[in-house]
């Protein structure tokens, strides 16, 4: 009964809202680097900077799969503030965060590498030596104090140059940058690394800021074959960290999105079928079977799309299926084949509110069963060993006069999550081997730039406008966890 011997309890992080250091030790510009913070209070959209070709300037408002127009590339306005550029800098407070981590007992950190402190312009001929130490580091001080890390190799994370310069993962001449990144970093840590995750969140890949290519929405055709060079590079990335070590364990990573349909209308289960086929099971699909589904294949052939291959590609994807599955799961969906009920938030895209669950502060659903029920969907349906690396609470933290905060809203939020996910194990028999609260320590929203939207389990001085001391504090759901660590999961 219970979470099993070696499960890897750990908290996760992503470089680009985490790390900070920007341009130091020779790191380049991210796309990401280029995405100013949103602000909820005045409804201020996160906006990515743009110059059009004939040298204006403007800004392209951030939503799924958010487009620039061809001709326009992002760039930094000197009187613009970035998150990205300082985030919570993990670059000046490594040590001192992992020696939290050690006190936390974590058993693994997920971070990501940050693919412009490696080659920081994407297609340079040499990678940066002082990036490629700043991670042997962080490497080395995870494995003196027995936390396994888990690392991914693109968190939402293109060099800019690729961006403006190749037009993103739209250009195939992108797939061999980013393996020759890949083998670097593989080779390099092959000695202190062995869990990789290829591509954070995959299925939400469609954007110019995560994938660097302008007309997404706009050029169907365009963003197939990027998504086909994204999903390419990712089975090749299994087939290379296989060849380097074959202890290596490498994982794909999805935003489950798990969906309800509205009502038992069969119009309404189709309607939740078609979203699930396209939002999550096509990537699940390809990178768990090895292949292009044929619902896919036929989507293609009516869209008109024909994807350009190169010979050995088709290989390339059945080989190089992965060996785990990862996932993030903050909120189910409800779906229905014509507009009807309210909506609310959600993790990138909003849904219809459920009546049957409360909502988050963000409005997104929060539902601990969902994840139970997401869980034997995966297992049941692929058959390899999952992994949670993404789970939490978004929301206000209040530092007291003493210093203490106290976020028993977040404790609930996880408590009743890890619950589930104990159902799963014991009494569906789902082989779950970790679960990575997102995040260990305060980092920039993703979705919304802000800092005031929180989820860490370390709080971090810092607001939505870059002011603040960066020190560090426990909040009580950190010595939480830390209770549900050493009982390995039996004290919640
Ligand atoms: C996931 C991402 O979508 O959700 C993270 O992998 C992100 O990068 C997390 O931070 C939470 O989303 P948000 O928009 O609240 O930061």
């Amino acid at each position: 009964m219970g979470f099993p011997k070696d499960f890897l309890w750990g908290a996760a992080s992503a470089a680009n809202q985490y790390e900070g250091g920007f341009l130091s030790g020779g790191k380049g510009i991210s796309v990401q680097d280029t995405m100013t913070g949103g602000d909820g209070i005045h409804n201020v959209p996160r906006s990515i900077s743009v110059k059009y070709a004939d040298g204006s300037t403007g800004s392209i408002d951030l939503k799924f799969g958010s487009e620039v127009p061809k001709g326009a590339v992002a760039y930094i306005d000197p009187n613009k503030y970035y998150p990205s550029h300082v985030a919570t800098d993990f670059y000046g407070h490594w040590q001192e965060d992992i020696d939290l981590f050690a006190k936390l007992g974590l058993k693994s950190f997920r971070m990501s590498i940050n693919w412009t402190r490696i080659f920081p312009n994407g297609d340079d001929a040499q990678p940066n030596e002082e990036g490629l130490e700043f991670y042997d580091r962080i490497f080395e001080k995870c494995n003196e104090a027995g936390i396994e890390p888990i690392v991914t190799l693109n968190h939402f994370d293109c060099p800019l140059h690729l961006a403006s310069q190749y037009d993103g993962w739209a250009n195939r001449r992108v797939v061999d940058y980013f393996l020759r990144y890949v083998e670097t970093v593989l080779l390099r840590y092959k000695d202190k690394v062995r869990y990789w995750i290829t591509f954070n969140e995959i299925n939400f890949l469609r954007g110019y800021e995560m994938i660097g290519v302008t007309e997404t929405e706009s050029n169907p055709q365009k963003l197939q074959q990027a998504i086909y060079h994204i999903l390419l590079a990712s089975a090749k990335t299994v087939q290379m960290a296989h060849k380097i070590n074959k202890h290596n364990k490498v994982g794909m990573m999805i935003a489950y999105l798990l969906s309800y349909p509205y009502t038992c209308n069969p119009d309404d289960i189709l309607a939740e079928i078609a979203f699930s086929k396209d939002i999550k099971d096509f990537y699940l699909d390809v990178q768990c079977k090895g292949y292009y589904p044929t619902y896919k294949l036929k989507e293609l052939e009516r869209e008109g799309i024909k994807l350009i291959k190169e010979s050995g590609d088709d290989q390339s994807l059945s080989e190089g299926t992965v060996d785990y599955i990862a996932f993030s799961y903050y909120n189910s969906n409800v779906i229905s084949s014509k507009p009807v009920g309210e909506m609310t938030g959600g993790n990138q895209i909003g849904s219809i509110k459920n009546p049957y669950i409360e909502q988050s502060e963000w409005g997104w659903g929060i539902d601990p069963k969902g994840l139970r029920i997401a869980l034997n969907l995966l297992w049941n349906k692929y058959n390899k060993p999952l992994m949670i690396v993404e789970n939490g609470l978004g929301a206000k933290d209040k530092v007291e006069e003493d210093g203490s905060i106290h976020d028993d809203y977040r404790i609930d939020f996880l408590r009743k999550h890890i619950q589930e996910m104990e159902k799963a194990i014991s009494e569906d028999g789902v082989n779950l081997i970790g679960y990575q609260v997102w995040s260990a320590v305060d980092v920039v929203s993703a979705g919304s730039g802000e800092m005031r939207k929180r989820y860490g389990l370390i709080y971090v001085d810092q607001d939505d406008q870059g002011h603040g001391t960066l020190e560090r504090r426990c909040k009580d759901s950190f010595y939480w966890y830390k209770g549900v660590i050493e009982t390995n999961g039996e004290k919640l």
